[in-house]
């Protein structure tokens, strides 16, 4: 059914207009009765549905209905599979349409600046190319279902500590390189019906009130088309919000700010177009629901086998010294009370009131020999003597020892960071106690952000389950088994100790958190500095191997406008069924700009059987070369060399080609008296006029010492006179007495083209 919006907003009141700017209670937006316009529900989202029929509440805390809780994004990304994502979001909308859910608050992407950010179980990636394609996969499962997602908390929302009100202060490269794409990716890829803008401030100004952010660089720039919703309460001044583009203020603040939009139109500071305008994107959501309503059933059950595959297709094998998988015939101990009581998704409004939770032990075969010691609390850290000592006791008896350890409910949640990277003290202590008896001792972890590990070296295996949804039981016992082969990959680095990464000195700052180590977030720090990490971004290890050979490129030569086609064969060389994820980097070569090493710029996850091979395909853009330059605001790439680097990790790089680029785009250069003789010789339109200054200069740097001696001590070499030339402003060509201060303006104006 085509509707005819714009008419129907010709009949509203302007009341009735202001008040479709804001939600009618919690989780409603307004209708209007007389006109047909149906008041819609919005639930949280991201991973599972938190449908609340009464109570409602942004902090997790009132009851919702019976749901499936997915795995949240930290592990769901870790899975680097487009495919599943998209099935994840099919089946999120699915669920939506048969609880009347019109938009599924989510998915978060904000980027892992800091481990300790409490809500980094929530979001993907350190990596925005990743975060990128994983939420572009899943609103476009969902929104095939014509329910809304909404993608957030838009923008460089990184931290809980004063979230409602600091500001990231960021300069514009790090903004469009690290903290945008993701939401960038989305809307160009998947179109999400609504944004949800951010608390904080945005070097200064309130992303809710941004209109760089939520008009010209969103709208204006990237095409999104659906509204902007605010965060719950994240309004600091409606009208100028209004004007800068944010459409819905969200919840209701009881017609407080309708009121003010209301006044402004009346008293001409509001064009009544900027409402019109709003309402009519709002209701274009609206309708695109209400207009497509499918008779969907509430399936839990064939739910919660979504959950078990995805949460299964991405834990991510950290270690494995020969240990795994285990086997039915060995006796196995397992400790610690995660396996009863896994910890499996985050505090604050994501908390899905799950309808079942699986726990490893009963998830096991009945064949297999398991005995169980609680070893300590999952829910505080205290160190108890009775259950480490029957733990030791039950791990002494044992083949192999599997501890489920991991972070407490309390360290990590929605609303505040943590303080530190450690697991509580007694599970740490324990594990030592145990190493003391046992040496087959597997650590299984459940926690939404890195720890430190310091029993790394001793343990023999590490399976990384992160928060692993409601299914989380069943993925553990299969992947322990063997039921399963890992094939998850981790979507962040694992730094040793939490002062090794790079935002450690300006993280959870209070009023303007500086974002001083730019572009160097996660891996691109760690590589750049050539530092060594637990394990390395895209890391995970299998119960199989694979083998890369014959990378070859469609192309060697390109200029802006070109694709490269990329393809590698990829063998399965062991002897079991396995999934591999094979990543493409591309490091530039150019030295134009201080980049990263590498970055991520192509994945693609393949399942093979033992000794199979097929080959992957990769497709390379202009974009994939490029960094956003300042000056153009615009993505630039230099001439000259690339490399591309395809491997199984950031770090296990296989295979390397290389391309020339030959840009077609030039830089705007505008010379001035202090512009350097380096700049000037090195750039093709000003290299002829600095020719004679170069070698006058030479001579004064390699001119003999005032008592006519030109020995070792004072000759200059070659290269210290390059070096000293470059660095040289062109001011002081004047000064040299090599031509005057005119003659030198009149230079300059010719270099400028004037
Ligand atoms: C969170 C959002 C959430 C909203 C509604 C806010 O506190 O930041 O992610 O969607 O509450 O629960």
């Amino acid at each position: 059914m085509k509707r005819n919006i714009k008419q129907l907003i010709s009949q509203m009141t302007l009341e009735e207009k202001a008040g479709m700017c804001s939600g009618l209670d919690f989780w409603h937006l307004k209708g209007v009765e007389r006109l047909g316009i149906p008041s819609v529900m919005v639930s949280d989202g991201p991973h599972g549905l938190r449908k609340q029929e009464e109570g409602g509440d942004h902090l997790g805390i009132n009851d919702s209905i019976k749901a499936v809780c997915f795995p949240p994004a930290v592990l769901s990304a870790c899975s680097f599979d487009r495919d599943l994502m998209h099935e994840f979001g099919d089946t999120i909308g699915r669920e939506a349409q048969a609880n009347d859910l019109s938009v599924v608050l989510g998915p978060a992407v904000n980027i892992k600046r800091s481990p300790l950010c409490g809500r980094n179980f929530e979001y993907y990636s350190e990596d925005p190319y990743l975060a990128g394609e994983t939420a572009a996969a899943f609103i476009n499962g969902v929104q095939e279902h014509h329910v809304g997602t909404s993608i957030k908390h838009f923008a460089a929302n990184n931290q809980e500590f004063n979230r409602m009100s600091c500001s990231s202060d960021a300069d514009e490269r790090t903004l469009r390189e690290i903290y945008f794409p993701a939401f960038e990716t989305a809307v160009k890829k998947a179109q999400p019906y609504t944004v949800m803008c951010s608390y904080n401030r945005i070097n200064g100004t309130f992303a809710s009130e941004n209109p760089w952010l939520l008009t010209e660089v969103l709208r204006d720039e990237w095409g999104f088309k659906g509204y902007v919703m605010s965060d719950w309460g994240a309004v600091n001044e409606r009208v100028p919000g209004l004007k800068a583009g944010l459409e819905l203020e969200m919840p209701s603040s009881g017609g407080v700010y309708d009121k003010e939009i209301i006044a402004a139109v009346k008293d001409g500071s509001l064009d009544e177009a900027v409402l019109d305008q709003a309402v009519e994107r709002i209701l274009n959501i609206v309708f695109e629901y209400t207009d497509h309503r499918e008779t969907q059933e509430f399936t839990l059950e064939a739910d919660h086998a979504l959950a078990r595959k995805i949460a299964t297709e991405s834990m991510v094998l950290l270690k494995n010294d020969s240990v795994l998988p285990l086997k039915e015939t060995e006796k196995v101990a397992f400790i610690g009370e995660f396996a009863k009581k896994p910890r499996f998704q985050g505090g604050g409004s994501s908390h899905i009131n799950s309808f079942r939770i699986s726990n490893v032990i009963d998830s096991i075969s009945p064949d297999a020999t398991v005995r169980y010691a609680k070893g300590f609390s999952a829910d505080d850290d205290v160190y108890d003597e009775t259950l480490a000592k029957e733990a030791l006791e039950t791990a002494k008896c044992a083949d192999k020892v599997v501890v489920f350890a991991g972070l407490p409910d309390s360290f990590e949640s929605e609303g505040y960071d943590r303080s530190h990277m450690c697991l509580p003290g007694c599970q740490n202590r324990l594990i030592e106690e145990i190493l003391s008896v046992q040496s087959e001792v597997i650590i299984v972890l459940h926690n939404g952000s890195p720890v430190e590990m310091p029993w790394l070296s001793k343990v023999k295996g590490v399976l990384e389950a992160y928060l692993g949804g409601q299914a989380v039981g069943e993925a553990v016992a299969d992947l322990l088994y063997g039921r399963a082969c890992p094939c998850g990959k981790l979507a962040e680095s694992m730094p040793y100790k939490l002062s090794d990464n790079p935002s450690h000195l300006s993280f959870g700052d209070g009023e303007n958190v500086r974002y001083q180590e730019g572009i160097f977030v996660g891996y691109r720090y760690y590589d750049a500095k050539e530092m060594p990490v637990a394990f390395p971004f895209g890391y995970g290890l299998s119960y199989t191997t694979f083998a890369y050979d014959h990378l070859r490129m469609d192309k060697s030569d390109i200029t802006n406008s070109d694709m490269v086609k990329v393809s590698v064969d990829v063998t399965n060389t062991g002897d079991v069924e396995g999934k591999e994820i094979v990543q493409l980097y591309v490091g530039d070569l150019t030295d134009a700009a201080r980049r990263p090493v590498r970055e991520l710029k192509g994945y693609e996850k393949v399942s093979l059987l033992p000794g199979e091979t097929k080959t992957v395909n990769f497709t390379l853009d202009y974009r994939s070369f490029a960094w956003y330059n300042e000056a153009i605001h615009d993505w630039y790439a230099a001439s000259g060399d690339y490399e591309i680097l395809i491997g199984a990790s950031s770090r296990d790089l296989r295979l390397s080609g290389k391309i020339h680029l030959t840009s077609q785009r030039t830089l705007p250069f505008k010379v001035h008296m202090n512009t350097t003789l380096g700049e000037l010789l090195t750039d093709q339109r000003t290299a002829g006029y600095m020719e004679d200054f170069k070698k006058k200069l030479s001579t004064i740097f390699a001119a003999p010492s005032a008592d006519g001696r030109r020995d070792e001590d004072v000759a200059i070499t070659e290269e210290m006179n390059t070096a000293m030339v470059a660095c040289m402003p062109l001011r002081n060509v004047v000064s040299y007495g090599f031509c005057s201060k005119e003659e030198l303006l009149e230079m300059i104006d010719k270099m400028n083209g004037r």
